[in-house]
């Protein structure tokens, strides 16, 4: 047999929240995927994540399509245990567990790979610097309670996004107050799908923000998808979401949108900075025989004109309705509407995990002599 073959066989389990799924968790899963030939990636019910974290900002049913949606995910598995067990690996046929390298505890502070670990079933790759959950709550926290006070220095800060954003800077846990999230050309080229649109295939086009992805953009493009054989998603800049949108607004930058689209299944290719106003150049350049726009409405252009001139005279437009009507700001509201339970959840959290790395590290010093711990030794 191949190596790629037996490579092929290999069965991997990841498991988690999956909250607010970004592209840090996708990064997660690519990785995972890597290691073997089928990924089964088990999600936690509302019940358990309560339990152990605190409540969660999509429910199960939003988590659980979200990580469908995932293009390196084979399976999922539906109300997985918070503590993974030898039996639901077993029960899945899973050579191992996969988790990246930070600490997961139970409400009790117990690590919640300590049988899989003890087992020899555990493997390891890196978490994404720079993108967590805890951290997208704090951006839109942040978003409520400075944001209307703000002078333009403050402004261009909450825009930049890489500030410690939202949570007690006592408590800041040493993997999720993490550093900047760095760009790459690399991580763009793992997250692409390398295609290119076949001559005979019929060329989607949709544009717009795509700001923490959601249900209701999944919705879409899968929608988007079905109109042809190739989807290109353009995104907008930054300081164009901001002319639209308001606020504080994208609460994701762009590259960080790239990423979270491009981990998308429907999606084949990503325009990075796209033009507001679908233009004739753009249409010719892609060769794209339908544009899309969602039931959401569409905001006018700088000069106060439809965006979607070129295509409605090329008679190629076309309204899609998903039935979804979740929006961005819903998301930022349901954070708002929490917002007591989720500063309390982010700095429980932090705190417990730097009580598990202060005892790991006491361990590890008391079996080595000496007081060096790197992150991943202790997860
Ligand atoms: N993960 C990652 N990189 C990130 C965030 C998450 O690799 N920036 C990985 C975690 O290590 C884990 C998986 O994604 O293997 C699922 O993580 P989850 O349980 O959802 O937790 P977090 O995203 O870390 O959420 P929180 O900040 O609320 O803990
Ligand atoms: O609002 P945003 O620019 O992120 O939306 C991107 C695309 O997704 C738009 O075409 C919008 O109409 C569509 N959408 C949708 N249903 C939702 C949310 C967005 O069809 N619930």
């Amino acid at each position: 047999m191949g190596e790629n073959t037996e490579k092929n066989q290999i069965r991997v389990w990841c498991d988690g929240c999956y909250d607010m799924v970004h592209f840090g968790h996708a990064n997660s899963l690519r990785q995972a995927k890597a290691l073997g030939g089928v990924l089964i990636v088990g999600v936690h019910t509302d019940e358990e994540i309560s339990k152990h974290k605190g409540p969660p900002v999509f429910t199960q049913e939003e988590r659980y399509k979200m990580v469908r949606a995932i293009k390196w995910v084979d399976q999922v598995v539906e109300g997985a245990p918070y503590v993974t067990t030898l039996e639901t690996l077993d029960k899945y046929q899973c050579d191992f567990c996969v988790h990246g390298d930070d600490i997961t505890v139970t409400a009790e502070g117990i690590d919640t790979y300590h049988l899989v670990k003890s087992a020899g079933k555990y493997r390891e790759v890196s978490r994404t610097a720079g993108v967590s959950t805890t951290d997208l709550v704090g951006r839109m926290l942040l978003l409520t309670r400075e944001h209307f006070k703000r002078g333009d220095k403050e402004y261009t800060v909450a825009l930049d996004h890489s500030s410690n954003l939202g949570t007690d800077s006592t408590a800041r846990s040493p993997y999720t107050g993490c550093s900047q999230f760095l760009p790459t050309t690399q991580k763009i080229i793992q997250f692409s799908s390398g295609l290119s649109p076949k001559p005979t295939d019929r060329v989607v086009y949709v544009a717009g923000a795509f700001d923490l992805f959601h249900v209701g953009h999944l919705d879409f493009l899968e929608a988007a998808h079905a109109q042809g054989d190739f989807l290109i998603v353009g995104l907008h800049t930054d300081l164009e979401v901001n002319r639209y949108k308001g606020s504080n607004y994208p609460i994701m930058n762009l590259h960080e949108r790239v990423l979270s689209v491009l981990a998308c299944k429907y999606v084949h290719e990503v325009v990075i900075g796209a033009p507001y106003s679908v233009t004739a150049d753009l249409m010719d350049h892609f060769n794209v025989d339908v544009v899309c726009h969602g039931a959401t409405p569409i905001a006018l252009d700088a000069d106060s004109s439809d965006p979607y001139t070129v295509p409605k005279e090329r008679s190629c437009f076309k309204i899609l309705n998903s039935g979804n009507t979740m929006t961005t700001e819903d998301i930022v509201q349901r954070i708002i509407c929490h917002r007591l339970e989720f500063e309390e959840r982010n700095s429980k959290k932090e705190k417990k995990e730097n009580i598990a790395i202060k005892a790991a590290a006491k361990k590890h010093s008391t079996q080595n002599g000496d007081c060096k711990t790197t992150k991943s030794e202790i997860a």
